[in-house]
């Protein structure tokens, strides 16, 4: 599959984005709908309401789906889940720094700073589904894939489908 048609400038799902494991695809969909809702709040210039409750909800999501990937990799033994998980936290972080700005008052600054998140998250998000979601992805796929060629005493669906012949129909 080639990411080559993913434009990271614009917050858009697209099935280029699908990485293959359900619960994450999902999450991942929903994530940007929401962190979408954000950015259209904050450049159609909508209520300093509907900002600050989209904001909520985008951030709320991102640390709920951070703490789910997290189990899903650590579940499944992920050899590179602290690199991983650093990435999560450098961005959790700098969605920190931002929110803290006292987001409900008005101001320059305050605009400023949901300028940059809603210039931020969407680009960080779309590069680090495409890069090391991705990443995650190919190996648990391929760790899935070689344990179903490996295991052990597999039988083999004969021609009608059924495993095993001598049991009568
Ligand atoms: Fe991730």
């Amino acid at each position: 599959m080639t990411c080559d048609s993913v434009d990271y400038g614009s917050l858009v799902w697209s099935d280029d984005l699908i990485l293959g494991i359900d619960q994450i695809d999902e999450q991942h969909r929903k994530w940007i709908a929401l962190v979408q809702a954000y950015q259209s709040a904050v450049v159609d210039g909508g209520s300093a309401e509907e900002i600050q409750r989209t904001l909520t909800a985008a951030v709320a999501y991102t640390e709920s789906h951070f703490d789910d990937e997290q189990a899903v990799m650590e579940e499944a033994g992920y050899p590179f889940i602290d690199d991983h998980l650093d990435q999560h936290r450098l961005a959790w972080r700098r969605v920190n720094g931002f929110t803290a700005g006292s987001p409900t008052e008005d101001g320059e600054e305050t605009n400023d700073l949901r300028d940059s998140l809603a210039d931020f998250l969407p680009q960080w998000l779309m590069l680090h589904i495409n890069t090391a979601d991705r990443q995650f992805a190919r190996w648990y796929r391929s760790r899935s894939d070689s344990a179903q060629a490996t295991a052990p005493c597999a039988p083999a669906a004969i021609d009608d489908g059924r495993v095993f012949a001598d049991i009568p129909l």
